[in-house]
């Protein structure tokens, strides 16, 4: 993208974290910056600190997970700004767990938000990019889209789908000589965010639902469970600014680049990973694990 004044700029899961950082980092830019979240509050205080920047700010609840939803950003988008040059699918939630201990509401909620979320956002805003002189599409996924990280199953399926289709999209856009729409895929190691509460913005019809007695032994203690959230909650406060990784999605915005990778340490375990397949040898566990 050659300039960023002016530039529209909608932003999923814009209330916290990496999201709000890119909100901030548009806003500094000087894009007119479109926020959506699923919290209110959040949401609201997101867009006071993005109006100290003086520039035209639109904040609109949603839930990416809901294709209504999504539709009605990206009508409320046209209908206050006229176009669309910049979209960043960013929302998303975790939610950690063992394969044989998840439950069908585990799965569907992960993919609700993190994989429906981003088709959403090309389904209704890739019309609107198409039309704009210059465009760009970012959707965050994880280095777990890369490589598998044990007790994160759904997550992880969730971020290898975004890069699939984040390289898919890339390449059909490479080849329609009339699209001016880039393409980007930022895949995240660990980032100082709130993503360890995510659990606070799931909905009530896909809470658990407790196990029966018979089959809690399958599960783990509530006491490794609480010991387990803690380390990653502690890991993640350990994690990047999310300022300096808004940073980066802008600079490859700015320079048309596809990959976006916040924490190059992951570069090895993605050798790894692809060195194994290779070779047709049985996968090896992640060197770095949340
Ligand atoms: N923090 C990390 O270490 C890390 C690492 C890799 C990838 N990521 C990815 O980064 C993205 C942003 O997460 P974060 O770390 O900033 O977490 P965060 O919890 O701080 O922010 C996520 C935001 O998404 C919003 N959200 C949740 N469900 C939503 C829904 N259904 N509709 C709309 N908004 C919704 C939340 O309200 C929140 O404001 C996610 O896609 C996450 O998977 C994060």
């Amino acid at each position: 993208m050659e300039r960023f004044r002016d530039r529209v700029a909608v932003i999923t899961g814009a209330g916290s974290g990496i999201g709000r950082a890119l909100a901030l980092a548009c806003a500094g830019r000087g894009c007119k910056v479109v926020l959506a979240d699923v919290e209110a509050q959040p949401l609201a205080d997101a867009e006071a600190a993005v109006k100290a920047f003086d520039i035209e700010t639109l904040a609109v609840k949603t839930d990416v997970g809901n294709a209504e939803s999504m539709a009605a950003l990206a009508d409320a988008t046209i209908a206050r700004f006229g176009a669309i040059h910049i979209l960043c699918n960013n929302a998303g939630v975790g939610g950690g767990g063992l394969i044989k201990n998840q439950q069908l509401v585990d799965w569907k909620w992960v993919i609700d938000v993190n994989l429906w979320g981003v088709i959403h956002g090309l389904q209704y805003f890739l019309p609107h990019l198409l039309k704009a002189d210059e465009a760009h599409v970012v959707s965050t996924a994880s280095v777990a889209g890369l490589y598998s990280l044990p007790g994160l199953g759904p997550y992880n399926a969730t971020k290898y789908g975004v890069v699939a289709i984040m390289e898919t999209l890339y390449f059909e856009m490479a080849e329609d000589a009339s699209s001016n729409v880039d393409v980007s895929v930022l895949c995240p190691g660990l980032v100082n965010t709130n993503i360890a509460s995510a659990q606070r913005n799931r909905p009530e019809h896909l809470r658990r639902v407790r196990a029966p007695s018979s089959r809690d032994k399958d599960r783990p203690a509530a006491g490794d469970a609480s010991k387990r959230n803690a380390a990653i909650a502690a890991a993640l406060e350990a994690g990047k600014d999310p300022a300096e990784v808004a940073e980066l999605v802008l600079e490859a915005i700015a320079e048309r680049r596809f990959w976006v990778l916040s924490h190059p340490e992951h570069l090895e375990d993605i050798r790894g990973r692809n060195d194994t397949l290779h070779a047709l040898a049985n996968p090896d566990p992640p060197r770095v694990i949340f």
